[in-house]
């Protein structure tokens, strides 16, 4: 990575699970270590998304040495780069960070943009910062060890992009993820687009006031669902959890893909009643079947009386108005505020 010459005193920190897993990845370590780079290994897991880690990460950086001049280097996915870009932004008040991330999630949206945090009580990414990595190296073939499951999550946040910004990516997005190829010049080039609309967006609207809402585009659904799974995970006794119920192990991803046609419906019904607002016929369906031939799935496992309560807290609510992104066709999505009330009634 020929970007890493620049730097004089870098610090790398990475998932455990990652660096054994390609020969890829191997080489990376290997070429850490005879460049003598220190590497602390953690583990990335959503409990372990939290303070003490990021804690653990910048006594680690005191324990090395590490001076305002540091480079801390982040190879993992999401988890891994959101809490070490947060350990870097309050070490020391600051200093550089880069992204080497290994998950096709952390390519195509969380490695870009510059969140970054943890978890803090019941509240998923409630401590955080927004600040901008140094560079974020893409390369798909870090991928190649990746699940199937962990792929599609990434590939749900993929197809939310380009429903965002199409320029004909989300037909050439679908057939990529439905044909199961494994053609890495194409993946490539997927990974680029979405990497370049997310960046462009980001660019004009770091701090969320307007554009950078669209890339919300199924999330306070996808939140809700995330909540809910969370918390009937956690009612179930020890021998109902030992067979946990599978509507209630749900990725980040699998809620997005449902949140995007949860989304799509609610612009057809929003649409229904406000004729200023033309949605492209079909549109929900089209995206149902899409999905589906993708393998991702669509169908929520709870009610919109039971998410609409928790969609009320959406940390992004504004006195109780959500900004809901609606997509009218591919590559077209607005905001619409809107209550949780007007929405499950829309729903129903
Ligand atoms: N900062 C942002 O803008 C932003 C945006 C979206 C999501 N996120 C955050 O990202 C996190 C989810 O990211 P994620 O899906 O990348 O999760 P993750 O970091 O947990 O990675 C998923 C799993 O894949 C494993 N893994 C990673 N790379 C691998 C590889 N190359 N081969 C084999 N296994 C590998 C990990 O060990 C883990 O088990 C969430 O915490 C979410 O809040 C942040």
């Amino acid at each position: 990575m020929a970007a890493l010459g620049q730097y004089k005193h870098i610090f790398a920190v990475a998932d455990g699970n990652v660096l054994d897993k390609s020969s890829f990845l191997r080489s990376m370590a290997n070429g850490l270590a005879a460049r003598g780079i220190p590497v602390l290994t953690i583990n990335a897991s959503e409990q372990g998304k939290v303070m003490d880690t990021v804690l653990e990460i910048c006594t680690w950086l005191l324990e090395n040495g590490a001076d305002r001049d540091a480079l801390v280097l982040a190879i993992g996915g999401g988890i891994t780069t959101d809490m070490t870009g947060f350990a870097a932004s309050i070490y020391k008040r600051g200093v550089s960070f880069a992204y080497v991330p290994t998950t096709l999630l952390a390519q195509v949206d969380a490695a870009i943009g510059g969140k970054t945090g943890v978890n803090f009580d019941k509240y998923k990414n409630i401590l955080g910062i927004i600040r901008q990595p140094e560079f974020t190296y893409l390369n798909p073939h870090v991928l190649q060890s990746l699940p199937r499951r962990d792929f599609l999550s990434g590939a749900a946040e993929m197809l939310k992009t380009f429903i965002i910004s199409d320029n004909g990516n989300y037909a050439k997005a679908c057939d990529y993820i439905s044909s199961d190829n494994n053609d890495i010049a194409s993946l490539e080039e997927l990974i680029e687009a979405a990497a370049r609309v997310k960046a462009e967006v980001v660019s004009c609207d770091q701090f969320e006031k307007g554009r950078r809402r669209l890339l919300n585009l199924g999330h306070t659904f996808a939140h809700a669902i995330e909540t809910l799974a969370r918390r009937r995970a956690e009612e179930m006794t020890p021998s109902q959890a030992g067979s946990q119920a599978p509507e209630y192990d749900i990725t980040h991803g699998e809620a997005v893909s449902m949140g995007i046609i949860m989304a799509a419906r609610l612009a057809e019904a929003v649409s229904a009643e406000n004729e200023d607002i033309i949605v492209e016929k079909g549109l929900a369906a089209t995206l149902e079947a899409d999905f589906r031939a993708c393998k991702m799935p669509v169908d929520c496992p709870f009610t919109i009386e039971e998410m609409a309560p928790i969609m009320k807290k959406d940390k992004k609510a504004e006195d109780g108005i959500i900004h809901f992104v609606l997509p009218l066709s591919i590559g077209n999505v607005i905001t619409l505020d809107l209550t949780a009330t007007h929405v499950a009634e829309l729903m129903k």
